[in-house]
């Protein structure tokens, strides 16, 4: 069996994990588009912090600053104070920078596209990918290391990683769809989120478990591979 996207989508709509900066699949139905700020903002704290602990942080910044405008206006001490705790504070400077560049360079209108977000300060190929797939619904390749995990599973790429990465990319390129790709990018992060585990993933919860060539050979658990450091 091939995995399909599909199966993916319908399994986030019943699954998908409620968090601040995310559009329900129901409510994006009822016409309700993400806030690209709010997009931004969430994916440079989650770069290197847990969503447990990003939660307060992201709430308390957008009633401080609800808008990229209000944040590029923000006094940069503010800025940092408030980012205070999360760590990685170089996060906080190109935040403030990128808030700017925004507000003087797009009319405070995060574009959509790619290569016009990997241009701003604080923003590189994944955070890119994740902005123009979850904002702007572009069928973009979002691959983290949640994702990693799914694909080299789902394919039983026994190469170890980081030798494994373009195979990786390339699959998951193939498996993007032309339809809901913001949808499908964080369907494949709470899938390496909740069943597709390190250790112990759920496979006979899974919606790809027929097409996992991995959870077939037995040797899910044990992907993706290492290469010893
Ligand atoms: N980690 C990075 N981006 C994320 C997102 N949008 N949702 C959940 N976890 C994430």
């Amino acid at each position: 069996v091939q995995a399909s996207p599909t199966d993916l989508l319908a399994w986030y709509d019943r699954h998908a994990r409620s968090l601040p900066w995310r559009v329900s699949p129901a409510d994006k139905r009822a016409g309700i588009r993400p806030d690209p700020y709010r997009v931004w903002l969430s994916e440079i704290m989650l770069q290197q912090t847990t969503v447990q602990a990003v939660k307060p942080y992201f709430e308390a910044f957008l009633d401080r600053w609800p808008t990229v405008k209000a944040l590029a206006a923000a006094d940069e001490a503010e800025v940092m104070k408030a980012w205070a705790g999360l760590g990685y504070y170089s996060r906080a400077r190109n935040l403030k920078a990128c808030a700017e560049r925004v507000a003087a360079e797009h009319q405070g209108q995060f574009p959509a596209d790619e290569a016009d977000l990997r241009a701003l300060p604080g923003i590189g190929p994944y955070t890119a990918a994740a902005i123009a797939a979850i904002a702007f619904d572009r069928p973009a390749a979002v691959v983290d290391g949640n994702v990693e995990r799914v694909i080299s599973r789902l394919h039983a790429i026994e190469t170890p990683l980081p030798a494994s990465k373009p195979d990786i990319r390339a699959h998951t390129e193939d498996l993007v769809p032309e339809d809901r790709p913001g949808d499908f990018a964080q369907a494949m992060m709470d899938l390496g989120a909740s069943l597709c585990s390190p250790r112990k993933p759920a496979c006979a919860l899974c919606p790809w478990t027929s097409a996992c060539a991995g959870q077939r050979l037995g040797i899910a658990e044990t992907l993706p591979r290492k290469a010893p450091k």
